[in-house]
C-alpha cells in the first residue's frame, strides 16, 4: 500500500468548509474547534466480567441500563456539538467493546488494526477492522500487539505511542512505517494508568494535557522537552480518568469529578464538559475509551 502523506495527519480541516460547522465556530480567539467523525460502540453487553487493569473487579456488580444511559449522553454531546457519530454493532461475549477508541488507529482515512494484548479481547480487533472494510477504508492488519488509540494519539504532525503495558515498541515501529510519521513512544510505569489515553490527553495539535507520574523518567522527559507548555494534571484529577477526555480543539469532554483540570483548561480558553462516566469507569475508561476518532483522508 502507499503511504498516506504526513498532512493527512492532521484532523484539522476547518470547520467551516463542513455543512453544520456553524454549531462549531469560536466566538472568542484562542483554542477552536473542528468538525470530528466518531465511531462508538453501546455497551449492550457490558459487564466486567474478567480483570484486565486494575479498575476492574469482577465481583463489582455493574449496570448495564446505566451505563446505556451515560454512553447515549455522551454520543448525544458530541452529535449537539456538531460531531458525527457513527455506531458498530456491539458483539456477545465482548464486554469491553463499548471502549471503541482500542479498536483500531485511523490516520488519513488509513486503518491499522488493533491486536489486543488479553485473550479476552483479542475478537475485537477483526470486528472493528471487518467494519471499517465494509465501508471501503484501507486497512492494515497489525502484526504487533497494540490497542489502537487507547495509546497511540495524534498530536499535529507526530503520533503519541504508549507502552509498557499493552502495545508494543514493535508496534510503535509498525506505525511509523505504516504512515511514514513520527511516532513518539513514551512509556507508562502505574498500571493505573495502562493506556497512553488515560494520562494524556491532546487538547489541541501542539497541546497535551498530561499527568508525569504516570510515565518512566526518559518519557517524562521527552513530554518536557516537546510540549513545554503542556497542562500538568494533578493526582486527583488523574485518579478519576480526567484525562480521558476528548477534545475538538476548544470544547473538550470530561469526568465531572476532574474539577482541577476543568479550572486549567478554562485558563487556556478550552470549554470543558463535563459528561458522567462513572459506570464505565469499573470497566478502567470513560469518554475517551468509549471513543474512535475517524480521521478522514484529505485531499
Ligand atoms: N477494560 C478495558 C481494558 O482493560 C478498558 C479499556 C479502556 N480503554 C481505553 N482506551 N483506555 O482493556
Amino acid at each position: 500500500m502507499t503511504s498516506p502523506s504526513t498532512s493527512g495527519l492532521s484532523a484539522d480541516m476547518p470547520g467551516a468548509d463542513t455543512p453544520g460547522a456553524d454549531t462549531l465556530s469560536a466566538d472568542v480567539p484562542g483554542p477552536s474547534p473542528t468538525r470530528r467523525h466518531y465511531l462508538m460502540c453501546p455497551p449492550t453487553y457490558y459487564a466486567v466480567t474478567y480483570e484486565i487493569n486494575p479498575w476492574m473487579h469482577a465481583d463489582q456488580a455493574t449496570d448495564t441500563a446505566v451505563a446505556l444511559a451515560q454512553w447515549e449522553r455522551l454520543r448525544d454531546v458530541y452529535l449537539d456539538l456538531g460531531h458525527t457519530v457513527e455506531v458498530i454493532d456491539p458483539l456477545p461475549g465482548l464486554p469491553d467493546m463499548v471502549y471503541a477508541a482500542n479498536g483500531a488507529m485511523v490516520v488519513a482515512g488509513t486503518v491499522y488494526s488493533a491486536s489486543f494484548l488479553y485473550p479476552q479481547r483479542q475478537p475485537e480487533g477483526p470486528a472493528y477492522e471487518r467494519w471499517f472494510t465494509d465501508r471501503g477504508y484501507e486497512t492494515f492488519t497489525a502484526q504487533h500487539t497494540n490497542e489502537g488509540e487507547g495509546d497511540m494519539l495524534v498530536a499535529g504532525d507526530l503520533v503519541l505511542a504508549g507502552t509498557g503495558f499493552r502495545t508494543s515498541r514493535e508496534a510503535h515501529e509498525e506505525l511509523r512505517g505504516l504512515l511514514g510519521v513520527e511516532v513518539l513512544g513514551l512509556e507508562l510505569v502505574d498500571p493505573r494508568y495502562y493506556h497512553l489515553d488515560t494520562a494524556l490527553t491532546v487538547l489541541a495539535p501542539g497541546e497535551i494535557a498530561y499527568h508525569p507520574p504516570a510515565f518512566s523518567p526518559e518519557a517524562r522527559e521527552l513530554l518536557a522537552h516537546r510540549f513545554p507548555d503542556a497542562v500538568i494534571v494533578g493526582a486527583d484529577d488523574a485518579a478519576v480518568l480526567g484525562l480521558n477526555a476528548v477534545s475538538d480543539g476548544k470544547h473538550v469532554v470530561v469526568a465531572p469529578a476532574a474539577t482541577r483540570f476543568a479550572d486549567q483548561l478554562r485558563e487556556r480558553g478550552y470549554a470543558p464538559i463535563p459528561v458522567p462516566t462513572t459506570e464505565l469507569l469499573k470497566g478502567g475508561g470513560g469518554a475517551k475509551c468509549c471513543t474512535l476518532e475517524i480521521r478522514p483522508r484529505l485531499p
